[in-house]
């Protein structure tokens, strides 16, 4: 490549599920700036979950000026932009108006049981699982957009006139970042696109047979590009960005599994975010599950063949940590957590399985409902802040047990990112239950990392994956220590704990 690109960045947006932040990398994939802003969680009753695709907006706008200022740079030293997004929340505005009918509904929300059962019919809920790899649940897009066209006044009718437009929040930004209304280009990437039940795994063309069932026009659905394309669009004039390359957009576990240069068929990453991810690479194959994995877009690279992944979705595990300190008040802050559990030897008993959206992988359970168990007069708040860190480390533990069930090859290390992974307390217990090694990179920021690989591989700002995968290195590696015995005692309570959260909804 030539010296002078050197010189340039590129800036990652990473739209997550409780922020969404800006990040400068260089040349080496190095943080350079970050900017930050959190948007408000709205619970308007018991397991709905919204967020204001206006604030999303408006805060992407000013974390971007944040990173560049932060980094003392302008639009003129980027090489591209590459987008990363919380995945599955849906987000359906006026293409006239670009005002939002509703507020986005977010990935963790149950309100389409009913839609989903309803979808189902006598068919079940792997009815679309052939097709678009997924089975029917409350945690997928689609059924999220049913809800908005039957539930707000008008929004049928608007969709049927053509006004309407549905994306997640990948196509928001992008949209916004484009133009707008003037002409903002309404694109998803196949990620994206395969976490919404629409998308036929195979072809990555929207399957309009589903559109259907679902009545959702396919005028509203967006264009799918490659997660990695100089294709997509440049930032329009009100920007930033203006006439910057928007040239990858990944879902951001898919974009995690790139940032970790999980490029071979085989390697595998977790993601310990508000809930948590692993992926497996599959290569160019699709792998359906027999265990209760996803089959996902990992990610498509220009006009090359898409390459698969199997994946295991934890919908609560970073956000119980959240729920301890806003909720109940128990912590301050996260890393409070950390030390409250070291105060005490172990869990004392208590288990706490926080299945608040149900259960997703293994289970796919829309009955369970969270629940503490265990208790005793014994047990304190340090033995709770255990149990919250070890629902992370037992569900991690049952998915990668699917994986490599699925695989019929057992993973001989994880590589592990995301904000949990700095709890030295929870990475230990981790290697422990999953009786592997957990490794550690020196860059966690792996979601924004890999949305920048994305968009600077399409660019020519990298040249080869070959030259991302140099870039990842180890920091640290926990390797098991607790006896064998003990982790599976441990692990056969954890199950009974889980079964007592089975069936609470009816
Ligand atoms: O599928 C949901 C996922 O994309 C959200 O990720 O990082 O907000 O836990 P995160």
């Amino acid at each position: 490549m030539s010296a002078d690109k050197t010189d340039k960045y590129v800036l990652a947006i990473d739209q997550g599920t409780t922020s969404s932040r800006a990040i400068v990398f260089d040349h080496d994939g190095t943080i350079v700036s970050l900017g930050q802003m959190e948007h408000r969680q709205i619970f308007p009753r018991a397991g709905w979950v919204e967020h204001d695709p206006m604030e999303i907006w408006k805060n992407t706008r000013e974390v971007i000026g944040q990173a560049l200022s932060r980094a003392d740079i302008t639009r003129d030293d980027l090489a591209a932009v590459g987008i990363t997004n919380q995945r599955e929340t849906a987000v359906v505005w006026n293409r006239k108006t670009g005002k939002p009918v509703y507020n986005a509904i977010v990935w963790q929300d149950t309100r389409t049981q009913k839609i989903c059962d309803r979808l189902a019919g006598d068919d079940g809920d792997d009815k679309y699982k052939e097709r678009v790899g997924l089975p029917l649940a409350t945690y997928f897009s689609g059924p999220k957009v049913t809800w908005i066209l039957e539930n707000v006044d008008g929004a049928k009718e608007a969709a049927e006139n053509g006004d309407l437009l549905f994306g997640t929040t990948d196509s928001w930004v992008v949209w916004n970042l484009t133009g707008g209304r003037n002409g903002g280009e309404h694109v998803t990437d196949v990620t994206n696109a395969s976490r919404t039940l629409l998308m036929n795994i195979d072809t990555l063309d929207w399957n309009e047979d589903i559109a259907a069932d679902m009545g959702i026009p396919m005028s509203m659905l967006p264009k799918i590009v490659s997660s990695s394309s100089d294709q997509i669009g440049t930032g329009g004039p009100h920007t930033l960005i203006k006439g910057v390359p928007i040239s990858g957009i990944l879902g951001d576990q898919q974009a995690a599994t790139f940032g970790q240069a999980c490029f071979e068929e085989g390697q595998a990453k977790n993601t310990y975010g508000t809930g948590n991810f692993m992926l497996i690479n599959t290569g160019e194959e699709l792998v359906h599950s027999e265990n209760g994995l996803l089959t996902t877009v990992c990610y498509r690279i220009g006009d090359q063949k898409p390459v698969y992944a199997l994946e295991g979705s934890i919908a609560v595990t970073g956000s119980l940590v959240q729920w301890l300190r806003d909720n109940l008040g128990l912590i301050k802050d996260a890393p409070e957590i950390e030390r409250l559990a070291e105060e005490v030897e172990d869990n004392g008993g208590v288990y706490l399985v926080p299945a608040f959206s149900g259960l997703f992988a293994p289970y796919w359970d829309s009955s369970a409902r969270g629940a503490m168990v265990g208790m005793t007069r014994y047990v304190n708040k340090g033995h709770i802040a255990r149990a919250v860190l070890e629902a992370t480390a037992f569900q991690t533990r049952e998915v990668m047990d699917a994986m490599n069930a699925d695989s019929g090859v057992d993973l001989t290390e994880l590589k592990v990112d995301g904000g949990m992974v700095k709890n030295e307390l929870l990475m230990q217990f981790q290697a422990d239950l999953l009786r592997v090694p957990v490794v550690r990179p020196k860059v966690i920021e792996t979601t924004a990392l890999g949305a920048a690989y994305a968009a600077g591989l399409a660019v020519g700002f990298w040249e080869s994956q070959e030259e991302l995968a140099e870039n990842w290195s180890e920091d640290t590696r926990w390797e098991p220590q607790m006896d064998e015995e003990e982790a599976e005692r441990r692990l056969r309570l954890w199950k009974k704990a889980v079964d007592r959260t089975r069936g609470w909804i009816d």
